[in-house]
């Protein structure tokens, strides 16, 4: 027999927690997502980039099981879910925040977040667990609020506290830091980051690029649904292609 610990560690680390293979989504005739591949490790931030209308939100849902690819492949840790559902992801520690939030209006902030704990826990277990996660995103003292006052940014905190209450192992970000004012985006930047660095793997849309190159490891640059670039965060912000793709285009 093989020395099993050599084995598998070199198997393990072989690897990604999560990974596309050659993803494409068709809308009728139009190819909104072309031919996407990527790799994602833990306690890495992968940054999607790429102008109004590239398939960025497109591909998001492609990999999170909101939309089904027309071909290609979506792996978590090795196995394949490209055919699951969203439900059934988030049960495989996959979850993600969406474009415009949407809390449950007429709960408290904490039962918005239980609704999400009660995924893995119940009863006094999934109450703890929905306060450690509202502490850990700064909404502790918010508890008891219905989430229809909340301002902007704690609305994004609170989303940001929902898919951490999921206890997830990928995290998908579609625009968390887009509209908030700098004291609140420094804040989601440092949270962000201490997550990734928590072992979380990051996969983030964000129109704001200096915050998606201050934060990602490797970024992907779509344009029209396909790759346009992709590389360290240096090298895709100064990749002729991309500075042509964004010429133009209005900075929000
Ligand atoms: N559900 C849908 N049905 C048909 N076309 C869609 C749908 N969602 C997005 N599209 C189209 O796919 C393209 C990519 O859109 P999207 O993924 O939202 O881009 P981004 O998020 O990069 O702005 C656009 O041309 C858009 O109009
Ligand atoms: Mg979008």
């Amino acid at each position: 027999m093989t020395a099993p610990t050599a084995h598998s560690g070199s198997a393990q680390s072989a690897t990604p927690l999560f990974e596309a293979q050659n993803v494409s989504v068709t809308f009728g005739g139009l190819k909104a997502v072309q031919n996407i591949s990527l790799t994602l490790r833990p306690g890495e931030i992968l940054g999607l980039i790429g102008p109004n209308g590239a398939g960025k939100t497109t591909l998001f849902n492609a990999l999170t099981g909101f939309v089904t690819p027309s071909s290609g492949r979506v792996l978590l840790s090795g196995r394949d879910i490209t055919r699951l559902q969203p439900q059934a992801r988030a049960r495989l520690g996959m979850a993600r925040t969406f474009q415009v939030e949407r809390p449950f209006e007429d709960l408290s902030v904490l039962e918005n977040v239980l609704v999400a704990a009660f995924l893995h826990h119940s009863g006094k277990k999934a109450e703890d667990k929905a306060y450690a996660v509202l502490e850990r995103v700064g909404l502790s003292d918010r508890a008891a609020q219905p989430a229809a006052e909340l301002n902007l940014a704690r609305r994004r905190r609170l989303e940001l506290a929902k898919v951490l209450a999921l206890e997830p192992r990928v995290l998908f970000l579609d625009e968390s830091i887009a509209g908030l004012n700098p004291p609140a985006q420094a804040e989601m930047v440092g949270l962000i980051r201490e997550l990734a660095d928590s072992g979380l793997g990051i996969v983030m849309v964000e129109h704001i690029m200096h915050v998606i190159m201050g934060l990602s490891n490797h970024i992907i640059c779509m344009a029209f649904g396909e790759l346009l670039a992709e590389g360290d965060p240096l090298t895709v912000a100064n990749h002729p292609d991309v500075i042509r793709a964004y010429l133009g285009e209005d900075d929000d």
